[in-house]
Order: C-alpha cells, then structure tokens, then sequence
C-alpha cells in the first residue's frame, strides 16, 4: 500500500506541471492516465460503477466525481483532482485542491482551511483512538473556521478494494465509532463548502455540486495507523 500510494503521490506531482489556464479537464485525465500505466500501476477509477475517466475534476462549485471534459480551467477557478491507483493489488486514494491564478482571500482560505482540517484529521490516528475522534476534529476545525462540512460523502477504509470498511464522516463525535488499530490504512478527506452544506447531483449522474453553488473543496490522504500513530502513504 505504501508502494500503491507513492505512485499516487507521484501522479499528482505530475499532474500539477499541467494545471494553467486553457489546459482541457480531459487532457488532465489523459495525463494521468498515461503516466498510472507507464509506472505500472493502474487507474482504478476509470471502469469504477461505470465511471468514465481515469481521475475526477471537480471545479469551484463541484465539490467532487467531477467528470473530465472538453472544459478549459481557467484563471480564478479552484480545482480538485481525486484519484486511485491500484499497484499489485492495493489501492491508494489521494485529493488535492488547487488555485488557478489569483482568487478572492475567502477562497484562498476555503481551500487552506480544507488542507488544516484533513491534517487535523489525521493527526487524531493512532491505535487506541476512534473514527468519531477524527470525524470531530474535521468538523470542529470546519466550524472554527466558517465552512460548512458535506455530509452525504464521507472517508473509507482502503486495502485491496478502494472503497472499505468503515466510513469516516467528516463529522461526529469524539469517542465514538470503532477502535483505531494498528496496521489498518484509512481514506481521510473532508469536503468543505464556503456557503451551506447541502449538495446535489448533476443530470450526469456524477458530478456532485453545491446547492447553494459556493465553491468547495476537498483534500485527502490514505493514511496508516503505525504502532505509535500514522504514516501518511500518498505524502511526499
Ligand atoms: N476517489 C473517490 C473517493 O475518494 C472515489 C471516486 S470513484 C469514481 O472515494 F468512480 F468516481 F472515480
Ligand atoms: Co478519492
Ligand atoms: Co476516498
């Protein structure tokens, strides 16, 4: 998993080369897809309950599962890129949310904020502790900060199959939700919006939106809980 994630890690860095105004969501994919298979891993979400890409692109308002297209980014926007690599095997789940050009403090910080809260997050992992504890943390540090947290999406386990057991809500309540252990790999990435935190699905039957359309934003990890807290294994 640590190998799985590395080439995530790897794809995103290669990725980010290319985010400037007038680059097609769809060239995007097209990168990352080349590069997953000429590093030998694979791009699991493509195929995915019928997904038609090999990454997501969600911008300003999307907050996630945004489809790639013939859609130019352009100066002003914030885009999220979410994929999976499969490496013999094993999966790895990354996010990251980036700026393109210059946007307002509020959005600046929207997207800084979303970063602190998985970080805060994460920080909570280590055997003993319990989702709820990091599901609080994410929420706390949401509200702190004016953001709204997305309920209908949340984190997940991750090992063989992208998408495992538990759920890890990016709200909750501390001392709740089953025991952290030692050697369990955990998909952590809170969905913050600027306005209100209700969201709705686009006629294309993915792409997730903000009711309100404010901008959102999502990062996330896949990270291991270690015998004296965690490993992040999509970080540098
Ligand atoms: N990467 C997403 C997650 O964080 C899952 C995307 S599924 C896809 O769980 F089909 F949209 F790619
Ligand atoms: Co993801
Ligand atoms: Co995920």
């Amino acid at each position: 998993m640590k190998k799985a994630g590395h080439l995530n890690y790897l794809t995103h860095e290669e990725i980010k080369k290319y985010l400037k105004p007038g680059i097609t969501t769809k060239k995007i994919d097209q990168i990352a897809h080349d590069f997953i298979i000429k590093n030998g891993g694979i791009p699991s979400c493509l195929g995915f309950e019928g997904f038609p890409a090999s990454i997501c692109i969600s911008i300003n308002d999307e907050v996630v599962h945004g489809i790639p297209k013939n859609r130019k980014i352009k100066d002003g926007d914030i885009v999220s890129i979410d994929f999976t690599v499969r490496l013999n095997g094993y999966e790895s789940d990354a996010a990251r949310t980036y700026i393109i050009g210059s946007v307002s403090k509020e959005v600046e910080n929207l997207v800084e904020d979303t970063k602190k809260a998985l970080m805060e997050g994460i920080k909570k992992v280590k055997p003993g502790a319990r989702i709820g504890d990091i599901s609080n943390a994410i929420e706390t540090y949401a509200h702190n900060h004016g953001l709204s947290v997305v309920e209908e999406l949340v984190g997940h386990g991750i090992g063989t199959k992208m998408h495992e057991e538990p759920d890890i809500p990016n709200f909750g309540s501390p001392n709740t939700g089953i025991i952290l252990k030692e050697g369990m790999v955990l998909a952590i990435e809170p969905m913050l919006n600027l306005g209100k935190k209700e969201v709705c699905m686009l006629d294309d039957n993915w792409t997730i939106v903000t009711e309100d359309e404010s901008p959102s934003a999502h990062f996330e990890h896949t990270v291991a809980v270690t015998k004296d807290g965690y490993k992040i294994l999509t970080g540098e």
